[in-house]
């Protein structure tokens, strides 16, 4: 796994992710998302993208105090290497990242059947009220780190 920050990454590697990630933002909805500013990647010896965890960072809300959210998002793992750890170990070291940051709070947004796969990692579905920019029928799930959100999350922003 290397970590790289995403205005470090080669032309060939920028293809490559992005190639890999087509489908987590299908249809020109990128813009509907905020872009990983980090990215946790597993690279074939060929240098081919084959597993991804992206970083965010985001100055937001949480029970109406000001508080640094982290995010994890992008998480895939191209289907030939699935079921060997690749996207755990990448989430485990965004996380890491995050807390090495001083986030709050680490966040993600999944779909419901995906809610197992990060309950092992120590995140929980979130059940207080939720804010962002935009309508979002995923779950959102939360893993407590210097704070506990009790009540009110707000991304202030696009989610990720
Ligand atoms: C989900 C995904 C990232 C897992 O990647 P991976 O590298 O195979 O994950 P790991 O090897 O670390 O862990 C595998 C375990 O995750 C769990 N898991 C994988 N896909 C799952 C799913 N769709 N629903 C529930 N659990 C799932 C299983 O417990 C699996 O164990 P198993 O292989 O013994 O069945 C990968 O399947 C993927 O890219 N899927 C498509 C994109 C996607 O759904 N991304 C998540 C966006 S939030």
């Amino acid at each position: 796994m290397t970590i790289v920050d995403a205005k470090d990454l080669t032309p060939a590697q920028h293809t490559s992710l992005w190639t890999l990630l087509a489908d987590s933002y299908e249809h020109g909805a990128r813009q509907r998302w905020a872009y990983p500013e980090t990215h946790v990647v597993a690279w074939s010896e060929t240098g081919l993208a084959r597993a991804h965890a992206g970083v965010v960072g985001r100055s937001g809300y949480c029970d109406e105090l000001a508080a640094s959210i982290g995010g994890v998002c992008g998480v895939r793992t191209a289907e030939h290497y699935r079921s060997l750890g690749l996207a755990t170990t990448a989430v485990g070291q965004a996380v890491v990242l995050l807390r090495e940051r001083g986030v709050d709070f680490v966040l993600l947004c999944c779909d419901g059947e995906l809610c197992g796969f990060y309950e092992r990692l120590g995140f929980a579905p979130w059940d207080g009220a939720f804010r962002c920019s935009r309508p979002l029928p995923q779950t959102v799930m939360v893993l407590p780190l210097k704070k506990t959100p009790r009540k009110s999350i707000d991304l202030c922003g696009l989610p990720w």
